[in-house]
């Protein structure tokens, strides 16, 4: 797909469809609605007073061979309220516009920018809607697959604007929405095709691609480093845990602090002999989506030549009950030399995670995020609309709030006061890894807190944001993290 700038009018570029944003409450007597509403001799008026057309947010409307314009097809695309449009709005617009017209046999599609939003913030979130409006979930089909005929996609705009800024823009949108993608992909594999072993391999062709040094430890190099941890959640399962350590040199001292991320990268989660009930049971070969999406992100770092050192932390495991796999009342001595108690083997993200960011810790780094499907109980906190976040340094934290913004994610901060560490003490070890019934994704940060020591962190929990749901504007895994990450590592 190609996708361009142009310096044109909507009025005279020729396409098949033309996408024009429209508003709930502006007035039809003035600027773009006046001037369309005299081309469409008084149709969009018409249209209004009839209220068959309200331009309420995601509301299309499709005019066919509209005489006085050379588009094709114009799509009236509501955008509700002219002051809450925003960058977000229209990545999530454009992205509603395009999967309505990809299927149909249709090559360009032209997309007109008329609001208030910075041109260059805008762009990037326009191209970012077309590219994530390309991915459907549907990837093991092998008939009736959602297509995409667009071959061209025309970003319209007026002749004062700074073009090489808003290209800029283009590129970055289409850069960041495409590792989005690619981390939507990975998530979506079932995990009889995706075990750590072969996330581990496309890491390495993702290294080689991309240049980023990748490091890959096996069971007997993580038993070396004494990663009891990691090793005791996989050692239920025949397939083999791995380590993933991806690195990305950008600032000129390649000795400088690097950024670490940190991403759980459990291929399946059964639970363990905690097993789980087949209740959804399948949507746990979704617990790799923090790794994806730190391995997406470090993609779009090197391809954005980002001048930091950033370094990609994936423990890689699967969760399986066996008659090897570790008990309930087990004690693991992780890296770090804490011990923990096992109390129930359906928590082993934090058990991962524990070892992942002993070592991230030991690179002595700028700061550390790590990012990970952990809880249930952040689900029941926080709903399918924002990720819950975490953060032991409050600047840090407001940095990843400001990158969220940019990137169109949503986070909730939540609490981390010591009295809920009580939850994790226990008799027998250091600490255990539940806490009571109530609080789950606060006890599960800090679990993980533990082992972060002074860096600077913050702690991202995906696990109700990671699919879309039904009645969301697209189908399957969602991407979540990836453009935040990278703009947080940008910024
Ligand atoms: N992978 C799950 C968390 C999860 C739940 C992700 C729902 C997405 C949707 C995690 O490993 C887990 O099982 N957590 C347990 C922890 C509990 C045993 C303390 C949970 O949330 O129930
Ligand atoms: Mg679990
Ligand atoms: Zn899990």
């Amino acid at each position: 797909m190609n996708i361009r700038l142009v310096k044109s009018s909507w009025d005279t570029t020729e396409c098949d469809v033309l996408i024009i944003p429209m508003f709930e409450d502006e007035e039809m007597t003035e600027g773009v609605p006046a001037a369309l509403n005299e081309r469409l001799s008084g149709l969009l008026e018409e249209l209004k007073s009839t209220e068959e057309w309200k331009a309420k947010p995601g509301e299309m409307t499709v005019l066919y061979r509209p005489n006085q314009l050379k588009a094709a097809r114009l799509i009236l695309l509501g955008a509700g309220k002219s002051d809450s449009y925003d960058s977000h709005s229209i990545r999530t617009l454009i992205m509603q516009a395009v999967r309505k017209v990809k299927g149909y046999n249709l090559k360009r599609v032209a997309v007109f920018r008329r609001s208030q939003v910075q041109p260059t913030l805008a762009a990037q979130a326009a191209v970012e809607g077309v590219v994530l409006a390309t991915y459907d979930g549907d990837d093991y089909k092998t008939e009736g697959r959602s297509k995409n005929f667009i071959e061209e996609i025309l970003f319209l705009t007026d002749q004062q604007l700074a073009t090489d800024e808003i290209e800029k823009a283009l590129k970055r949108g289409q850069i960041l929405a495409e590792a989005s993608n690619l981390a939507r992909r990975l998530v979506n594999e079932p995990a009889n095709q995706f075990s750590p072993s072969r996330l581990a391999e496309l890491a390495r062709e993702t290294a080689e691609r991309f240049g980023l040094e990748v490091e890959i430890l096996g069971e007997p190099e993580m038993e070396e480093r004494e990663m009891a941890a990691i090793l005791a959640v996989a050692q239920g399962s025949d397939e083999p845990a791995r380590f993933i350590v991806l690195k990305h040199f950008g600032a000129s001292d390649p000795e400088a602090p690097p950024i670490v991320l940190v991403g759980k990268g459990v291929t399946f989660d059964s639970g363990g002999l905690s097993l789980k009930p087949a209740q959804s049971m399948e949507e746990m070969k979704c617990d790799k989506a923090g790794a994806c999406a730190v391995l997406a992100a470090i993609q779009a770092i090197a391809q954005l030549q980002i001048k930091k050192n950033v370094v990609a932390l994936i423990p890689a495991v699967e969760n399986l009950p066996s008659g090897r796999a570790q008990r309930p009342g087990d004690v693991v001595r992780s890296m770090s030399g804490k011990t923990i108690e096992v109390i129930n083997t359906d928590a082993e993200g934090r058990l991962i995670l524990a070892d992942a960011l002993h070592v991230g810790r030991q690179l002595q780094p700028e700061y550390m995020v790590d990012i990970a499907t952990l809880t249930g109980a952040c689900v029941v906190a926080l709903g399918r609309v924002r990720a819950g976040l975490f953060s032991n340094d409050d600047k840090l934290c407001k940095k990843l709030l400001q990158a969220g913004e940019r990137a169109g994610e949503k986070f909730w901060r939540l609490p981390l006061d010591d009295e809920y560490r009580e939850e994790i003490e226990t008799q027998i070890a250091d600490i255990k890894n539940v806490g009571g019934r109530w609080g789950g994704a606060i006890i599960a940060a800090k679990f993980l807190q533990e082992f972060v020591g002074d860096v600077p962190w913050c702690h991202i929990d995906i696990a109700g944001v990671d699919l879309f749901q039904e009645g969301q504007p697209a189908k399957g895994p969602t991407g979540f993290g990836v453009r935040t990450l990278v703009e947080m590592v940008d910024s």
